[in-house]
């Protein structure tokens, strides 16, 4: 159905915006420890905006995914382990600072969370990335590992999962159950995706408790076909394809 604009947009802007928020600019509330929404904010909200328009060009559309993809990666490392780690600064004084603690390693679920991988490269240099394919088999219907490609020291890691939009939930289970399956402990899985489905976080937060899933936004629900609603289209169509 063709939906129009509701609010004028006048309505939405301005010193009060914070308390005349239209309804889609609002983040399904979730009720899971495990699940960590980013701060909304303003700003967040005009990016997600700008990528959920149809009529952003993909150049646009890369631009302002990055700068989410970049908030995103920074809230997971926010959740590793520090240590203390004081240094002297150059007036001489002490800094009782911190240092992260441990390894990590970014696993992107193929094609879509490719598009993550610059951002965790931008802010961790050198990192190791593995891969996971997981298509739908057309007999079965239901996902199917292809391929994967994983540090072989990945037990030992931190693994910041990587997919822009979580619907289902359906790889991104087989991913975390390949990673399991390689020792991965699930308390030290980070799932990182730009939109979420209510559907997809319920399963997944009871499923697996442990693992910490953090988002941009929680969506209202899945159309038909299991696209997020109002979501954004085919990430990897917008992001990839002229
Ligand atoms: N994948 C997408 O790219 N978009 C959706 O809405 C759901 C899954």
């Amino acid at each position: 159905p063709v939906t129009t604009v509701p609010e004028s947009p006048a309505a939405a802007i301005g010193p009060t915006y914070k308390d005349t928020k239209p309804k889609a600019t609002v983040s399904t509330p979730v009720h899971h420890e495990n699940v960590h929404i980013l701060p909304q904010t303003p700003q967040l909200i005009a990016l997600l905006t700008m990528i959920r328009d149809k009529n952003t060009v993909r150049a646009d559309f890369i631009f302002y995914s990055n700068r989410i993809i970049r908030l995103l990666v920074e809230e997971g490392l926010n959740h590793l382990p520090v240590i203390s780690h004081p240094v002297t600064t150059p007036t001489g004084r002490i800094y009782s600072g911190v240092k992260f603690e441990g390894k990590i390693c970014g696993v992107s679920i193929m094609r879509a969370g490719e598009a993550m991988e610059q951002g965790l490269r931008d802010c961790c240099r050198s990192v190791r990335i593995g891969k996971i394919l997981i298509q739908r088999d057309e007999e079965t219907c239901k996902p199917r590992l292809f391929y994967d490609k994983l540090p072989e020291d990945i037990a030992d890691r931190f693994v910041l999962l990587l997919d822009p939009m979580f619907a289902t939930g359906g790889s991104a289970t087989m991913a975390v159950e390949v990673l399991i399956s390689r020792g991965v402990p699930e308390e030290r899985i980070l799932f990182l995706n730009l939109i979420a489905s209510p559907e997809g976080i319920n399963g997944f937060a009871t499923k697996f408790p442990k693992l910490r899933v953090i988002t941009a936004f929680v969506d209202q629900g899945l159309n038909e076909k299991n696209y997020i609603i109002p979501g954004l289209g085919d990430f990897g169509d917008r992001y990839y394809c002229i």
